[in-house]
């Protein structure tokens, strides 16, 4: 099983989304055995919370499931669980980094799965107010994701 952990500020727009996201892109292609996912969030004030509305308006537009999913503060014990740990800006991987070092946890940008732009954050929809956006750059790099996932599974198999 591998695990994959989305971590944003809030946990209520865009790591729940990307969540959502992957999750569903996982049940399409039967793999939802192999792969885990979860998301979570640098700050506390949403504990407990669904996504926020803008997150759950276009989940819904778009038919994806966003059920059971409720905010958590990241963790120090998430370095254990996951093997994939993806901050959605560069605020949030410093503040990671200050949380916990660990070489073998894999700390990445979201940004990095996204081809074509050259910028390293996920733009923040809880100030920018901009859902549709937001939705087409997560659902690309969670295609990039899933596809480096499996290559280096078929990789590691292959060993
Ligand atoms: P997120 O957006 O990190 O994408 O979930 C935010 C949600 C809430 C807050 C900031 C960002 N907040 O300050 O409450």
């Amino acid at each position: 099983m591998i695990n994959v952990l989305f971590v944003c500020l809030g946990n209520i727009c865009r790591s729940p989304m990307a969540e959502a996201i992957l999750k569903n892109l996982l049940e399409k292609e039967g793999l939802t055995n192999q792969v885990s996912v979860d998301s979570a969030g640098i700050g506390h004030w949403h504990i407990g919370n669904p996504p926020h509305k803008g997150t759950r308006t276009i989940l819904d537009q778009n038919k994806i499931s966003y059920e059971g999913m409720l905010a958590r503060q990241v963790d120090e014990s998430d370095w254990d669980r996951f093997d994939y740990i993806i901050a959605m800006d560069t605020q949030n991987m410093e503040d990671l980094r200050s949380i916990r070092e660990k070489n073998n946890v894999q700390v990445s940008l979201f940004m990095d799965y996204v081809d074509d732009e050259d910028f390293s954050d996920v733009p923040d929809p809880y100030f920018t107010g901009n859902f549709d956006y937001v939705y087409e750059l997560i659902t690309a790099g969670c295609e990039k994701l899933l596809t480096e996932i499996k290559e280096q599974q078929f990789k590691e198999e292959k060993l």
